[in-house]
């Protein structure tokens, strides 16, 4: 079986019981959490604040948008590192799940979800300090079949991401795109709508696999 006949498949892999095993798997709570910690540090990453004079001022205040937040794991380790976080999901299979965790939990103030469609985002321009997406952003294209079309979403997400970020405001998205090819796709659209920024490969034998995708808004 290829690397990417094992990936998980959407909606499938995320509604009724899929849901329900997602949630209930404490590996799957692990591998998220552990991602959403690195991504964390590559928020930080020295690296970002040389592409632009703008400085990236430490602040627990901020606000960070999960897009894809399913069930919630990596929504928790930001509003449990101290951010105020906005989780974005489009099932209400896997965000209600996020939703009911939330209330017993000592930072039930800090998160808000939602559910709503990542190429759909109801929110204000300027409001959002930061963005991370944890094994999500790959599924916005999955159901588009021709070249044109997969780029015109991938546009119009970026520049929508770009409207809602504030100064300087940074992006990582740790995905699986299918391959070299794809992951130009998702890079370019980015640099294409006023992004700087670079790939961070987990595992550098992997033609494709998980990438990390760091960005900063120019
Ligand atoms: C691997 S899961 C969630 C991972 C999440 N980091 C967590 O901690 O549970 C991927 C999620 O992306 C969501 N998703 C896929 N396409 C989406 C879209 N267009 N808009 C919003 N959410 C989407 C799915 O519903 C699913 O819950």
């Amino acid at each position: 079986m290829s690397e990417n006949n094992r990936l998980p498949k959407f909606p499938d892999s995320y509604i009724g019981d899929k849901a329900k095993e997602y949630n209930n798997s404490n590996w799957m709570e692990r591998n998220q959490k552990k991602t959403t910690l690195l991504c964390i540090q590559y928020l930080y990453d020295t690296k970002l604040d040389l592409l632009s004079t703008q400085d990236f001022l430490e602040d627990k205040e901020y606000i960070i948008l999960d897009l894809g937040c399913g069930t919630g794991f990596s929504s928790e380790v930001l509003a449990e590192s101290g951010f105020r976080v906005i989780g974005v999901d489009i099932l209400k299979d896997m965000l209600y799940k996020a939703k009911f965790k939330a209330k017993d939990c000592s930072n039930y103030n800090s998160v808000h979800y939602i559910l709503a469609d990542i190429n759909y985002l109801p929110l204000k321009e300027n409001s959002i300090d930061h963005v991370i997406s944890v094994s999500a952003y790959n599924f916005i294209v999955s159901e588009k079949r021709e070249l044109g079309d997969k780029l015109k979403t991938l546009n119009i997400v970026a520049t929508t991401i770009h409207k809602i970020l504030k100064q300087a405001g940074r992006v990582v998205i740790e995905f699986y795109p299918k391959d070299e090819k794809e992951l130009e796709l998702f890079t370019s659209s980015f640099k294409k709508n006023n992004f700087n920024g670079f790939i961070v490969k987990s595992n550098l034998k992997q033609k494709s696999g998980q990438q990390f995708l760091l960005l900063k808004k120019k």
